[in-house]
């Protein structure tokens, strides 16, 4: 077995060193040294990733995972999908950077075309970004400049990335605390449905929104006061919180509660967009009364190249024109903007991922994952909710059932225990008690079969 191993992405897992090699081992120690503790938080040494392709990435010392983390979501078509890689590799030899306002380029014009068809009637203005928490801060600006108000109602557990303006609305423990009082005081907080953890502590057999009312109690007292909030920020399924699924009439009763008050909905569908929970945009799922006045992507929609966007309503993408600048320049903008090697492989990603056989696929293959999952239960007492949407799921470990105290350090073993047998999946959580699994869109049943196999055999051993 060699690193030159022919890969298609459907292979399973094979260990020949055990996970972390001394190959990788040392590449993660040059890497501590030179990069430090801002991206290096554990002591414990990575596996370091030289190749991958589809839902299988090999490591430095030749070791074959399953990877179902798809990079946090974003290689929806899997890893060095040769679609996205061929166009990206043909608009290398055409065109490699734009001139931003002053003279932007034909893939970029094409890809925003494409997105604003997307976005359907209601959202078909677009900026692009590169990053998640990048569109984040331009839904922020964006809802700033229409509403002339700088606060945001955020929900607890959220997670909208880690710039300055993305922190303020974030909710993840300790991530925001090092520069508390650099980030700008935009949140009001508001409690999320998580039904598992109920924020009002109740154990109702369904979930009645309660929190829901509670948070508008919040909001509009916010809203009689001197500050008011001119927006909602909220993602539809909370990601690194943990696949946390709200109920299904949440997002239409919030959106009839901000359309009621003049609020702009931000919908942050970085994680849940691209096809992820099945439908291309996850409000779809639920129709037309949840569709939002923003919305904000990234991740999946590239199929792997960097690339976000903000889409919106031409009356509010419009607010923007009175703060052109009086020479012209345009009150956005960056040096990367509608990258066109970024614009190429996200316009093919997207080709692809709205084809109806990818959202026959995740759906299909999502439901036999969540009753593999599901099955866990049974024999596994430290399992206390299963949660997914799509292909995008999570099991909650607890210490037990009944009074459902969180499990971090059996996270960690189980975690542990799957890379060892060459599965890759990841913590997440408020109390760091979750496994999340967002694989390849493109990865097939007898990859997920093995994972539920495997995960049964390490939550029995642990
Ligand atoms: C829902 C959501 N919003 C925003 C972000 C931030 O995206 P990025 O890491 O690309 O800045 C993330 C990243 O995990 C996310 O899950």
């Amino acid at each position: 077995m060699s690193a030159r191993e022919r890969l298609d992405g459907t292979e399973l897992p094979r260990i020949v060193v055990p996970p972390p090699g001394p190959r990788s081992r040392a590449a993660a120690r040059r890497l501590r040294r030179r990069e430090g503790s801002a991206i290096w938080g554990s002591e414990e040494a990575p596996i370091v990733w030289s190749r991958g392709r589809g839902s299988v990435v090999l490591d430095l010392d030749g070791n074959r995972y399953l990877d179902l983390t798809a990079g946090f979501g974003v290689l929806s078509l899997g890893h060095a999908a040769p679609e996205v890689a061929r166009a990206v590799s043909a608009q290398s030899r055409k065109l490699t950077q734009g001139l931003g306002d002053l003279m932007p380029h034909e893939t970029r014009e094409k890809l925003v075309r494409r997105l604003a068809a997307l976005g359907g009637r209601s959202l078909g203005r677009v900026l692009l970004a590169s990053t998640g928490a990048e569109a984040v801060e331009l839904a922020l600006k964006t809802a700033h400049v229409a509403t002339g108000r700088r606060r945001v109602v955020s929900f607890t557990g959220a997670y909208h990335g880690q710039s300055y303006g993305a922190l303020a609305v974030t909710d993840y423990p300790g991530l925001g605390a090092p520069f508390a009082r650099q980030i700008p005081d935009l949140a009001i907080r508001v409690p999320f449905p998580y039904e598992y953890r109920c924020p009002l502590a109740r154990r109702c057999g369904r979930c009645d929104l309660a929190c829901l009312d509670s948070a508008f109690e919040i909001v509009d007292r916010e809203l009689r006061g001197p500050d008011p909030p001119g927006a909602v920020i909220v993602e539809p399924v909370q990601g690194r919180s943990g696949c946390v699924l709200p109920p299904r009439d949440f997002l239409p009763r919030l959106r009839a509660l901000t359309r009621e008050r003049g609020l702009i909905l931000i919908l942050d569908e970085v994680m849940t967009g691209a096809g992820r929970t099945g439908p291309f945009w996850a409000w779809e799922q639920i129709g037309e009364g949840a569709v939002p006045d923003l919305l904000v992507t990234g991740k999946g929609i590239g199929g792997g190249v960097a690339i976000a966007a903000l889409l919106g309503s031409d009356a509010l993408m419009e607010s923007w024109r009175k703060h052109v600048l009086p020479s012209g320049e345009a009150p956005h903008s960056s040096t990367f903007y509608a990258h066109p090697l970024a614009c190429a492989g996200a316009l093919r990603a997207i080709e692809r991922l709205t084809e109806p056989e990818t959202r026959a696929h995740v759906e299909r293959t999502g439901a036999v994952f969540a009753a593999g999952l599901r099955s866990l239960q049974d024999g596994c007492p430290a399992v206390g909710d299963v949660r997914a949407a799509g292909l995008m799921a999570a099991i909650e470990l607890v210490r037990d059932r009944e009074s459902r105290t969180p499990a971090p350090a059996l996270t960690a073993a189980v975690l542990g225990a799957l890379l060892r047998e060459g599965v890759l999946a990841y913590p997440g959580g408020v109390h760091d008690n979750v496994i999340c699994f967002t694989p390849p869109l493109t990865i097939t049943e007898e990859q997920l079969g093995h994972t539920i196999v495997v995960l049964e055999a390490a939550l029995r051993e642990h």
